[in-house]
């Protein structure tokens, strides 16, 4: 029997943290350092940072723990993996050398040129007067992007010429170089594998909800809400990703000896050209992981040990229903969150993120507090029953969208062409 530490303290480590414990090999999960909503579910959390890699591999001796399971960004960027296997522990996720697909937006995009993967022109620039003057060739619209770990709020698209400069030296003040690419048009997806050496699992189709407010409007956020699968997604534009993306990214992984066991996640934007590269992450995505892994009803720790052991896992995922995730958060996110508002009582179907506890009662640390995840059996329905739950539900000092899973109820002609 097992015992698996899961990195992280979102909802996403939260659906993580349950996966594994459906696993009929699992007898024991912590999760450093977590969050005390996760506790309801029999998850043990563990005091210990991120990013302190000692301790956490000391626990992991001490505890005689089988798996760690890396869900956040920054310590696969900060090289927990390469630690944790130089002292022969068994972990999941890249080692720092495939974690700059994610933590370096220049290197992501040389591998996608050596590779031929579609992804939107760019050049890098450190020099303020140089990108200005490369930009202003450019036509509009174009996106500007801190080279660099920026939890997805280091990017600005610009519409107007007058804008450019104010956002290009912004982008150098926080960082030391930054990426202009071409704007590209079309619906995003996220793709994402597990992968152990050239071994691939694919999860189901997913598209988060990047925007604030109803319609895609407003700024952006870590993410309001997911669906999965996605009905309007077309065959072909799939096996277009899986052939010219897909499979290139993972002869780019052997071909410059980067191959792990891990997760690669692909946004992707459906362009009339096809599907193109917007970014890759080498973790799982949030709140995508909270409407994907309810999905799996194969066992979660078989998977992920047969990857790290280079094998193939039988895997299932089911087939019949949609699955439909809503964010909550705090009033003024994400700029400025209003914290410490207390928690309604929420049902067993929620994933906990900025959550603190004091005497039982929960209260809000931060602006994206829980995912309320549901299905049905089609997206309409699925959409339905979690906006009457959340109506149930005391939330009225909350904020959530609600017009999740909008863009696959449409019902003209798929905006993701052919
Ligand atoms: P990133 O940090 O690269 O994931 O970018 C964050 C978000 O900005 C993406 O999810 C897109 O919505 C948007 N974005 C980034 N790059 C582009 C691009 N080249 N064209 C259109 N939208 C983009
Ligand atoms: N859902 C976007 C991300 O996890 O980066």
């Amino acid at each position: 029997m097992a015992k698996v530490l899961v990195i992280g303290s979102g909802a996403r480590e939260h659906a993580i943290c349950v996966a594994f414990l459906k696993s009929s090999q699992v007898t024991t999960v912590y999760c450093a350092p977590g969050n005390p909503g996760m506790q309801r579910d029999g998850i043990n959390c563990v005091d210990i940072a991120m990013l302190a890699f000692a301790d956490l591999a000391e626990f992991v001796k001490a505890q005689a723990i089988d798996l760690t399971f890396v869900g956040s960004e920054e310590p696969l960027a900060a090289g927990i993996v390469d630690y944790f296997q130089a002292q022969e522990l068994t972990i999941f996720g890249p080692h720092k050398a495939a974690a700059q697909l994610e933590s370096s937006k220049k290197f992501a995009k040389q591998f996608m040129q050596q590779q031929h993967i579609p992804t939107a022109n760019f050049r890098a620039f450190s020099d303020e007067a140089q990108a200005l003057s490369y930009a202003q060739e450019r036509s509009l619209p174009l996106v500007v992007k801190e080279n660099g770990l920026a939890g997805g709020k280091g990017v600005t698209i610009v519409r107007a010429s007058t804008e450019l400069a104010a956002v290009i030296h912004k982008g150098l003040q926080h960082a030391t170089e930054i990426l202009i690419e071409d704007y590209l048009s079309g619906e995003e997806f996220s793709l994402m594998l597990f992968v152990g050496g050239t071994q691939t699992v694919l999860l189901p189709l997913s598209q988060d909800h990047k925007k604030l407010s109803a319609g895609d409007k407003g700024p952006n956020t870590g993410g309001m809400g997911a669906y999965s699968p996605l009905p309007q997604m077309p065959t072909t534009m799939y096996q277009r990703a899986l052939t010219q993306i897909v499979q290139p990214t993972m002869a780019g992984l052997v071909a410059n000896k980067l191959t792990f066991a891990g997760v690669i996640y692909i946004g992707c934007v459906a362009t009339t050209a096809g599907p193109k590269v917007i970014e890759y992450n080498l973790r799982l995505g949030d709140p995508e992981t909270q409407v994907i892994l309810p999905q799996l009803r194969s066992d979660f720790y078989q998977l992920i040990m047969a990857l790290i052991a280079g094998k193939l896992p039988q895997v299932e995922w089911q087939k019949a229903e949609s699955y439909l995730g809503v964010v909550v958060a705090a009033p003024g996110y994400p700029q400025k969150p209003q914290v410490g508002l207390t928690l309604p009582p929420l049902p067993q179907n929620v994933y906990y993120a900025n959550v603190t506890a004091k005497n039982g009662q929960l209260y809000n640390a931060g602006g994206r507090i829980f995912t309320l995840v549901v299905h049905g059996k089609n997206l309409a329905s699925a959409q339905e029953k979690a906006y009457q739950q959340l109506e149930q539900l005391k939330l009225a000092k909350f904020y959530y969208r609600k017009d999740i899973g909008f863009r696959g109820l449409r019902t003209t002609q798929s905006l993701f062409g052919k």
